[in-house]
């Protein structure tokens, strides 16, 4: 089975933590990598940052080809750069197994989102807390997953925003089962239980995990906090 195949599969087992791979040792990426795959890591989520689009750089394809590597989990990644059609192509080679693009950098996004799935990619359309689900209604049937900013993209370690939530519960309704709906930004033990409530099956976490000692910890610690905000029981 491919790894996109691996990835879109992920949705059955939902929830979905997805360590966001940005306040990360860089200088021992192969240890860290190693710390979340014993701690039950299913996805690594790529933060992809061009300095134009958002203001702060991290890392592009060169640097993702020689992560893929290090590991056999589905990399997820999270494109907050400008004109992404341009580097398609890079970002396909490096070995990433789904491309989520901003509605904001490409307003027409159809052919780009074809594209990717055309390449046996799962493709993502990703919106910014003050852009409305309107504007990417249109677009929906094109996408394996659709991202909702919960803090204003570019940085790590923010504060969760609420109107993330009215989103997800709009998206949910209108999204099928299968197709993965992400929140993205300050998702810790505490915001991780309305965003589950809201209907998100994916949930990107970057300082709740990176910031404690024990990754599996954190990662088990979110996964049932989630899943018990949704079951029967908590439910009302
Ligand atoms: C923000 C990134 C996020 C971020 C999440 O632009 O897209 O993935 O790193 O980090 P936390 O969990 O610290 O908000
Ligand atoms: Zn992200």
């Amino acid at each position: 089975m491919s790894r996109a195949a691996i990835l879109r599969g992920l949705v059955q087992d939902a929830p979905v933590i997805a360590p966001s791979i940005l306040k990360v040792d860089y200088g021992n990426l192969h240890r860290e990598v190693q710390l979340l795959e014993r701690g039950g890591a299913t996805v690594l989520h790529l933060d992809v940052m061009d300095g134009h689009f958002v203001p702060n750089l991290s890392y592009g394809p060169a640097v993702i080809e020689s992560w893929r590597k290090l590991t056999d989990l589905p990399f997820d990644a999270h494109l907050m750069i400008s004109d992404p059609a341009r580097y398609l192509d890079s970002y396909l080679a490096a070995g990433c197994d789904s491309l989520t693009v901003h509605i904001e950098a490409v307003p027409e996004p159809q052919r780009l989102l074809r594209d990717i799935r055309d390449a046996g990619r799962l493709a993502g359309i990703a919106l910014n807390p003050g852009t409305p689900v309107e504007r990417i209604r249109a677009v929906l049937e094109y996408c394996d997953i659709v991202l909702v900013m919960s803090v204003e993209p570019g940085f790590g370690g923010q504060k969760f925003m609420p109107i993330a939530l009215e989103k997800l519960k709009e998206l949910r309704s209108l999204l099928p089962p299968e197709v993965l709906l992400s929140v993205d930004g300050g998702i810790g033990p505490a915001t991780i239980v309305n965003a589950a409530k809201a209907g998100a099956t994916m949930f990107v976490a970057g300082s709740s995990i990176f910031d404690t000692p024990d990754y599996g910890a954190a990662l088990r610690q979110l996964a049932d906090t989630a899943r018990s905000a949704v079951s029967p029981s908590a439910r009302q």
